[in-house]
Parts: structure tokens; C-alpha cells; sequence
């Protein structure tokens, strides 16, 4: 079995992608596959396939163009099997607005929240608008580009004459921006392994030097720390370990999944599914694994077995 780990590509997390992309190609190795490439996806991502003959793909790529459902529907086209979400769980989940719309059907909690677009701002002027995302959600608010990762166009608002230039930002990376309610408490995530029966991994908590996890507290060394298990009561935690599984079935993911939430002192909240959580050395899906005693590369083989169920 050739398996392909494709990595890199062209979206804002690309960085994060290669250092997740090698973690997973190391990994693989170690399991004792045979016979495994690494391709950094760019425009001949097709040619690259078939010359190195891949038989199943294993994307790390986070973000647009891997993340987002567009490569699973290449793959699929290609006939060549993969590891992880389809096509349309992946494309919804890049879609903070989309999951958060199905979270609230499902009856799953989330944050409330408001959108603004791109043609709002060209016909009204950021300001008007600016001022009605105001007046429906007041401050403080969480400004999200709406199909980010990493925390790249992210702004948090804390006085109201900071919101104009919160969409604008935001709007750099998206022309759907999502306006959510901020919930001051603990940041805690659930990494997720399974297909049909998916089982939630030990919850982390996540602190952070600066009091933001941030791109730069995400991937710093030092900048943020993971505490397993999490500063909460057992019922909690099972709690959320139960609504990580229901919003990843609500997606119909597959595989693998980071469901991350907010606990505040009104509840939990589901923010959102990472369906290519990042795999770095201060990453979060890799330290849940290890804390269940499931070395990396044991990850690396299950979640090959998985594609191939
Ligand atoms: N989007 C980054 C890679 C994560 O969720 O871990
Ligand atoms: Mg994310």
C-alpha cells in the first residue's frame, strides 16, 4: 500500500500543515508502513498521484484546499481513498456559520451569534454595519472570518469602537463574518477517533500565556499549556465528551475530529470541528491521544485502518 501524506498547500495554515504533515509522515514510518511519500499540494497535485502511484491519501492540510472538502472531492474523483472526513462533512465544518446553524437545529449549545457579509459592508459602509452588529450583540464579542483556522482573522472586541475594524480584518480572509457572542471561561477540546462509533479521547484544557490562544500561543513552544484532564467534575467532562460525539455525528465526520468548546458559568459551548486538527509538536489531537496511552503512530495506523473500513 502506497499512502500519500499531503501536506503543505496553499491556504494561511500552511505552515502549520508541513510541521503537521511531517509529524504524520514520521509517524507512518514508525507504524512500518512500506511505502510512504510525502506530497506538498500544489497545481500538479494530480500528476503527483499517479507518478508516485499513491493508493491512499492522508491529508494534513488545514484550511481551504484540504480542509474544506475540495481535495476529499478530487481524491473521491480519482478513486483513490482517504483518510478522515468526506467531502461534505468537511466542507461544512470549514463553515463556522453552517455548523453553528446545524449545532442549533441539533439542539447542540453554541455560542449566539449574528453574520455579516462582505456585500452588506460594499452596500451600507462598515460603519452602519458595524453599528447594527452592535446594537444585536453588544460587546464583548468573538469577530471570526467565517472559514479560518488557527485563529488567523480573529479579533476579539472588548469596546464598541473596536468593531469596524474587527469585520474589517476579518473580511481580509472571508466575505462571511461571524460575529459570536463571547464566553468568558475555560477553553477545552475534544479530540475524536472513530468512524461509526466515534469515542471522544481525554479532554484538554487549554491555557495560554497571554490569556489568548492565538496563532502565536498556539504554535509557540511555552506559549500555551495543555492540562489533561481538565480543572472540571467527572460529570462535566463526560458531559462534554457526549456533545463532542453528537456534534461530530451531526456532521457526519469521519475518522478524526477536534471539537472545541468554551465553559463558561452558564454552561458549555460548541464553537466549532476541526476535521484536520493540527498535528504539531504543541499541538492538541496528538497529546489527548498520547494521554489514552495511543502513541502517534498507533493514531497514524487507526486512522488508516478507518479510511479503509
Ligand atoms: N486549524 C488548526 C490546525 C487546528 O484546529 O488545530
Ligand atoms: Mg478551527
Amino acid at each position: 500500500l502506497c499512502i500519500g501524506v499531503l501536506y503543505g498547500g496553499r491556504s494561511a495554515e500552511r505552515e502549520v500543515s508541513l510541521n503537521s504533515g511531517e509529524a504524520v509522515y514520521q509517524a507512518l514510518v514508525a507504524a512500518g508502513y512500506k511505502k510512504v511519500v510525502k506530497i506538498d499540494v500544489g497545481y500538479d497535485l494530480v500528476e503527483q498521484l499517479k507518478a508516485q502511484k499513491v493508493e491512499l491519501a492522508f491529508p494534513v492540510l488545514h484550511g481551504k484546499y484540504g480542509e474544506d472538502g475540495t481535495l476529499q472531492g478530487l481524491l473521491e474523483m480519482m478513486d483513490i481513498p482517504y483518510t478522515g472526513s468526506g467531502v461534505l462533512s468537511s466542507a461544512l465544518a470549514m463553515n463556522k456559520i453552517v455548523t453553528k446553524k446545524i449545532f442549533t437545529l441539533e439542539g447542540i449549545p453554541t455560542p449566539d451569534f449574528t453574520v455579516v457579509t462582505r456585500r452588506q459592508v460594499l452596500d451600507q459602509g462598515l460603519e452602519a454595519v458595524a453599528k447594527e452588529a452592535l446594537a444585536k450583540m453588544g460587546v464583548p464579542v468573538v469577530v471570526k472570518a467565517n472559514t479560518q483556522g488557527s485563529t488567523i482573522g480573529i479579533s476579539f472586541v472588548h469596546k464598541e469602537e473596536e468593531m469596524a475594524s474587527a469585520i474589517e480584518s476579518a473580511l481580509k480572509y472571508d466575505s462571511d463574518v461571524l460575529i459570536e457572542e463571547y464566553i468568558e471561561g475555560m477553553e477545552v477540546t475534544a479530540s475524536i477517533l472513530g468512524n461509526e462509533n466515534p469515542v471522544a479521547l481525554p479532554l484538554i484544557e487549554i491555557t495560554s500565556v497571554t490569556g489568548v490562544y492565538d496563532y502565536q500561543a498556539k504554535y509557540t513552544p511555552g506559549m500555551s499549556h495543555h492540562i489533561i484532564p481538565p480543572g472540571l467534575p467527572e460529570e462535566v467532562q463526560e458531559k462534554i465528551k457526549n456533545l463532542a460525539v453528537r456534534a461530530f455525528q451531526s456532521l457526519g465526520c469521519r475518522g478524526l475530529g477536534r471539537v472545541d468548546f468554551m465553559v463558561g458559568e452558564k454552561g458549555i459551548y460548541t464553537l466549532e470541528i476541526n476535521t484536520l486538527p493540527g498535528m504539531t509538536g504543541t499541538s492538541l489531537f496528538p497529546d489527548a491521544a498520547r494521554y489514552a496511552g495511543i502513541e502517534f503512530p498507533e493514531v497514524a495506523d487507526r486512522l488508516v485502518k478507518l479510511a479503509l473500513e
